[in-house]
């Protein structure tokens, strides 16, 4: 349905939840290196995962190898730092959202690759810094399938 790109994500326990995440909603999950855990960590495990979620996460040595890869459709960076809001944006099959490490949000640099247009927020109330990011993966994804009409769910 849709590919979900964590850059350099540091916290096991959060991509734990995000591969149950994409297992749940037809999404297919990228990691870009370095990541700040093993893929066996024990914290990753304990989101209860079976080996089918686990074994469908892709690595890459970085972003610009994820493109060349995939190709997907358009790529939107998901931040803080967006000046569109994620609801304001019509998404299509094959999109891909690309979000930042837990620690640092998404590099200047990699924001203004993309472009201002392709760079989203999602409401928050202003004096709070940021919602944890397997959080921000599950109200991306959804508003995204929403729009499909939750296409070959049940
Ligand atoms: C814990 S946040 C990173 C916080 C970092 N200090 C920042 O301001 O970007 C981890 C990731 O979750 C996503 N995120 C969290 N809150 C968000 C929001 N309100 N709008 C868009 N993305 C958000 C972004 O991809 C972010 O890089």
């Amino acid at each position: 349905m849709f590919h979900i790109v964590l850059f350099e994500p540091e916290i096991p326990a959060n991509t734990g939840n995000i591969i149950r995440l994409c297992a749940n909603t037809g999404s297919q999950l990228h990691l870009i290196r370095p990541l700040g855990f093993e893929m066996d960590d024990k914290k990753l495990r304990r989101a209860g995962l079976d080996y089918h979620e686990f074994a469908a996460v892709q690595e890459y040595d970085s972003l610009e190898n994820f493109v060349e890869k995939v190709k997907p459709k358009r790529m939107f960076g998901v931040s803080t730092k967006g000046q569109r809001y994620v609801h304001d944006v019509h998404y299509e099959e094959g999109d891909a959202f690309l979000f930042g490490p837990e620690t640092r949000g998404l590099p200047a640099k990699v924001r203004e690759n993309l472009g201002q247009k392709y760079v989203l927020r999602i409401p928050m109330r202003p004096t709070n810094r940021s919602l944890n990011l397997s959080n921000a993966v599950a109200l991306m994804v959804y508003e995204a399938w929403r729009q499909l009409e939750f296409k070959e769910s049940v």
